[in-house]
């Protein structure tokens, strides 16, 4: 039998993926690239806004097509869409033959079986504990560099327009030995770089709370000083000098912090449920800039949530100013259904304010990336090769610790290995530079 799995969304779906993956590997399950010649099609679905669903309508229908060639083809619909539309997606989709949220997946195998026995199984339970913690992930990307370990699981911060903790549920974290266990394969696996994951990475919590985040980062960059580390996501309400203490102590432990604002008016963040006031998210950049000098800021924005006005949105504007950020993830509010903000927030900034605010956030941020771009030519990077450029294939493409893109001469030969690159050319997106 043959899988294709398609995935949809944030780092957590690809991590997801990989662990439905390896379930159904041990399940005499081969995966293909192709999906006109698997037996069962997955696709791992993102919920977290609007548009991030629609995609996924649009795909159910090449499958449709697909399902009238191949008779015996089985299609799944998994992750937080599922989890969000339960049975309506069984009645509205014929193509469908079975929906799993995300803490069902052991079970698929029983649900692929009870499909070939006729039924259209359902299972979207949530669970306090299921953290999927002993499970092997089988990392079928061709580009074993750099991978995923999910250190925690759901979220309950509950902010106002997410439907994550809907779709995940409770916050849970894995234990140590398993993340390092997994991390252990990895490397003789050949990889080379490893994000730990979370919603909250900050809220990593075991063993009530003898071992936190900073302690496991620490631990981590101890055991495998080899290896980059990453992690995603930090939360500003949680974020801790600790933290940031580890991160500057330890050279493999990558100098980038993706620290989400949404907005930078205090009221639109009360309404958000975010928990910290402008002055706190200020005073951690901040403490980012003083213990940790080179490192490089992302953040996510949202534009035009619930009553905002045009004072609050320049509010936004300015504290983008003030941060200068190297990088930003920028959206358009959408309401998700059942969130605190969809049962008791008017959707009320028009549609053609939303987009103009978002193109001012965006034009902004163009020009501060631009900015910080300019700000490294001349400097030299240590770069970890990922792959061959696809635009040119003399050249390659690696980041540096910041997560910056930098292209640059070389060959196959430089894939996984880590190369000094200075930095010679630059567009608002990337950086090009020469092997020193
Ligand atoms: N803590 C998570 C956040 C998940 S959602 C993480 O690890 O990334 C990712 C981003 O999507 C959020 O930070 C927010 O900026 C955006 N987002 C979430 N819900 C949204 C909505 N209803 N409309 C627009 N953007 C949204
Ligand atoms: Fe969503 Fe807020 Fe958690 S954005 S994932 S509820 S931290």
């Amino acid at each position: 039998m043959k899988f294709y799995i398609e995935t949809y969304g944030c780092q957590m779906n690809v991590a997801d993926s990989e662990l439905v993956a390896g379930i159904l590997k041990n399940n005499n399950y081969k995966i293909t690239d192709d999906y006109q010649q698997a037996d069962l099609i997955l696709i791992n679905t993102c919920a977290v806004r609007e548009n991030a669903e629609q995609r996924v309508f649009g795909r159910i229908g090449l499958f449709t097509h697909q399902k009238q060639i191949n008779k015996n083809l089985v299609v799944g619909l998994i992750g937080c869409v599922a989890q969000r539309l339960k049975d309506k997606l069984l009645n509205d989709f014929k193509t469908i033959d079975f929906v799993a949220g995300p803490d069902t997946y052991r079970r698929l195998p029983d649900l692929i079986e009870k499909v070939k026995q006729g039924e259209r199984p359902l299972d979207v339970i949530l669970s306090k504990q299921e953290n999927y913690d002993d499970l092997e992930p089988y990392y079928y990307d061709k580009n074993k560099i750099t991978g995923f370990v999910s250190i925690t699981r759901g979220c309950d911060n509950m902010c106002a327009f997410c439907i994550v903790p809907f779709t995940r549920g409770r916050e849970r974290s894995r234990s140590p030995e398993n993340i390092l266990s997994e991390i252990q394969t990895m490397k003789k696996d050949g990889f080379k770089e490893i994000t730990l994951l979370g919603q909250n990475v900050d809220k990593y919590n075991w063993n009530d709370g003898k071992m936190k985040f900073a302690n496991l980062l620490e631990k981590v960059a101890v055991e495998f000083p080899e290896l980059r580390i990453r992690f995603a996501t930090s939360y500003p309400q949680d974020m801790t000098d600790d933290v940031l203490k580890v991160i500057a102590k330890y050279k493999n432990v990558c100098k980038y912090i993706h620290l989400p604002v949404q907005a930078g008016s205090n009221a639109v963040l009360e309404r958000m449920k975010r928990g910290y006031t402008r002055e706190w998210y200020l005073n951690r950049i901040e403490a980012i800039k003083r213990i940790i000098p080179e490192c490089s800021i992302s953040t996510d924005i949202i534009a035009g949530f619930c009553g905002e006005t045009e004072e609050n949105h320049k509010q936004t504007i300015d504290l983008m100013r003030q941060v200068e950020f190297d990088y930003a993830y920028m959206f358009k509010y959408s309401v998700r259904p059942n969130t605190f903000a969809a049962r008791n927030l008017a959707d009320d900034v028009p549609e053609d304010v939303k987009s103009r605010r978002l193109k001012e956030i965006i034009d902004l941020q163009n020009n501060l990336s631009y900015q910080s771009n300019k700000n490294d030519v001349g400097k030299i990077f240590e770069v970890l090769v990922e792959e061959i450029s696809k635009k040119n294939d003399k050249q390659v493409f690696g980041r540096n610790s910041q997560n910056k893109v930098i292209i640059f001469n070389g060959d196959e030969s430089l894939k996984g290995t880590c190369v000094n690159v200075k930095v010679t050319g630059f567009t608002q997106a990337t950086l090009f530079g020469e092997i020193c």
